[in-house]
């Protein structure tokens, strides 16, 4: 199964802020949405909590460790292999981490894939962080560029990185 992992970061790798986006693009956000579209996704409860439902479309599967965390719409797991195990058991080819920093950390080392989108902007305030990459390990397989304009107020980059499976 090819582990994704699909994020969204500013140029001094903030991801987040007192549990949201920084930023409102709602072209990354289309983007997004058709890049996981048929997915089964992986969450943290916090990114769960941010986005506040099930992205539809998609098999939501959010990691906690509350025994009692229930939210109609979404599969529950314990831990991240718990989560990997369900997708394997549902013969996906592909899943998608969607973060947040907390299960990008501990899901690093298991991505094939990387879908980044740079924002070209400063999150001085940011809360939360993407780990530190090392591309020199990663093959850069598509980039495309796209200026600001009326909705996107930053200029944006997508990129898509990947690495031989094991
Ligand atoms: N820019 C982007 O592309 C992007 C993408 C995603 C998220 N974000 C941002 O990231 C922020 C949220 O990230 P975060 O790091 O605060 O939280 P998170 O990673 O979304 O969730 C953390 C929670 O996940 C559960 N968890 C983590 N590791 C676990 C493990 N090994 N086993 C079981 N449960 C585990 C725990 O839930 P319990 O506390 O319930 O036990 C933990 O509190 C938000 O600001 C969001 O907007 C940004």
């Amino acid at each position: 199964m090819i582990i994704s992992a699909i994020v969204a970061v500013s140029k001094n790798n903030a991801i987040g802020k007192d549990n949201d986006l920084p930023w409102h693009l709602p072209a990354d956000l289309t983007f997004f949405k058709t890049t996981t579209k048929g997915y089964h996704i992986i969450l943290g409860r916090k990114n769960f909590d941010s986005i506040g439902k099930p992205l539809p479309g998609r098999t939501n599967i959010v990691i906690t460790r509350q025994d009692s965390f229930y939210h109609s719409g979404t599969v529950v797991v314990k831990s991240i292999t718990e989560a990997l195990d369900f997708c394997v058991k549902a013969n996906q080819k592909e899943v998608f981490i969607i973060g947040g920093s907390m299960i990008y950390e501990q899901t690093q080392n298991l991505w094939n894939k990387l879908y980044i989108t740079r924002i070209d902007t400063v999150v001085e305030d940011a809360t939360v962080f993407f780990p530190e990459i090392d591309f020199s390990k990663w093959k850069l397989s598509w980039q495309e560029d796209h200026l600001m304009d009326e909705k996107n107020k930053y200029n944006y980059q997508f990129n898509l990185y990947e690495r031989p499976l094991k």
